[in-house]
């Protein structure tokens, strides 16, 4: 503790984004946003302005903002038991996973329960490891899997990795959805291949079947697994409850993060029969399989399948692709994407349409430099669309304010 104590001060709408700027560590690049209060596809700041949010707190809120479903479980569950280790057995885990066993892909029967998606990804790795004898990890250009040291060794982007070099040995990077180029990086010698089925942070890319396929084969020819990484992809927001069920392709490990728990923190591995016995305390977590964000987890998950959120997802995004191709503006270079997960390339900077958006009342993320990309919660309305639409031709029949690419 500081001696003598600072004080406290009292955090205002005039004060707090100060507060925040002089105490945390100012690694994110922030909007001057507020967002104090959310419902279904909406959010509100702290002065009372509206927007929708198609940012959905990066793809985490497919239920929606405080789902009155999800909200009644955590309150139940904060007032019974918030902590208990997996140490001991616990009545909200085993519905958790449960329900977990029920939605993920055939052969993906068992979990390990963690607090994000980076560190689904470290244990999956660490699991491929142990399971194959085998060190070499083979990921794609473009690829994202998190930001801690093993996660980060997959990544691609060398502005996230060189910095903190070097990073963990034995990793390699391919072109994603070349399927020949994979074939001759898997060997003997690879414990697991790791792909997203859309890549997200690399700018909505979607793999394709064929490649998909082929992959899978190598894997199996060569002893080595799949790490199919769901946790952008997952829990609906594709049109599917798991991206991989459009390509036909099988995981033999699946991470998962992001939407799992309607919002609070939790990430998950899936593995199969293929990864075998797992060594006793060989990866473990405090805060893992906690009740509070088992009985959020579980509750999310049967909004998710009860009200066929999937098919929502594939419904909606069908609509929101036709106009936004539609739109046909000479600003915009392509648009693709899988079910609510929208990325709209353009021919120029998109930071500065995503600001403009902003101020239409439209919330959206980036993709890199020229991608907006929309994660919209998938409880999203036709009218809402409706207005993400008019908003953006708005924005984009005005004079472009960014500088051309
Ligand atoms: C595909 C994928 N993997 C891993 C991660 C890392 O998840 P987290 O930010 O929860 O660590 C992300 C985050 O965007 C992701 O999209």
């Amino acid at each position: 503790m500081k001696d003598p104590m600072p004080p406290v001060p009292e955090v205002t709408p005039t004060n707090l984004k100060a507060v925040e700027d002089e105490f945390s560590v100012g690694v994110y690049q922030k909007r001057r946003v507020a967002i104090v209060r959310g419902q279904g596809a909406r959010v509100w700041d702290d002065t009372g302005r509206e927007y929708i949010d198609c940012v959905g707190g990066i793809g985490v809120a497919n239920v929606g903002h405080c789902n009155p479903m999800v909200v009644r479980a955590i309150q139940e569950q904060a007032a019974r038991l918030i902590t208990c280790n997996e140490l001991f057995y616990n009545d909200a885990r085993a519905r958790c996973l449960e329900w977990l066993n029920r939605i993920t892909p055939e052969g993906i029967t068992r979990f390990f329960l963690c607090n994000s998606g980076t560190e689904a990804v470290e244990g999956a790795i660490k699991f491929a490891r142990m399971a194959t004898g085998r060190r070499r990890i083979v990921a794609a250009m473009r690829g994202y899997h998190g930001k801690t040291l093993g996660s980060l060794s997959a990544t691609w982007d060398k502005k996230y990795r060189d910095p903190f070099a070097p990073l963990v040995p034995d990793f390699v990077h391919v072109p994603y959805n070349n399927a020949a180029e994979f074939e001759k990086a898997i060997d003997e010698q690879t414990a697991a291949v790791i792909l997203e089925m859309v890549q997200g942070e690399g700018g909505v890319r979607p793999a394709t079947a064929e490649f998909l396929g082929a992959v899978r084969k190598a894997c199996d020819e060569r002893g080595a697994l799949l790490i199919i990484d769901e946790i952008q992809t997952g829990f609906g927001r594709t049109g599917r409850m798991f991206a991989c069920e459009h390509f036909g392709v099988l995981p033999d490990i699946l991470t998962m993060a992001k939407g799992i728990a309607g919002g609070i923190p939790m990430g998950a591995i899936g593995i199969d029969r293929r990864v075998g016995e797992l060594e006793k305390q060989s990866h473990t977590s405090t805060f893992g399989g906690n009740p509070l964000a088992c009985a959020a987890a579980a509750a999310t998950l049967e909004y998710l399948a009860t009200h066929d959120l999937p098919g929502r997802a594939a419904e909606h995004g069908g609509y929101l692709f036709e106009r936004l191709r539609a739109l046909a503006s000479p600003r915009i270079r392509e648009v693709r994407g899988l079910g609510l997960m929208i990325g709209i390339e353009m021919k120029e900077k998109a930071g500065p349409i995503a600001q403009a958006l902003m101020q239409e009342g439209i919330l959206v993320l980036l993709a890199g430099s020229t991608v907006l990309r929309l994660l919209p919660p998938l409880v999203i309305t036709r009218d809402e669309i409706d207005a993400v639409i008019a908003a953006l031709a708005k924005v984009l029949a005005a004079p472009p304010t960014g500088s051309e690419e």
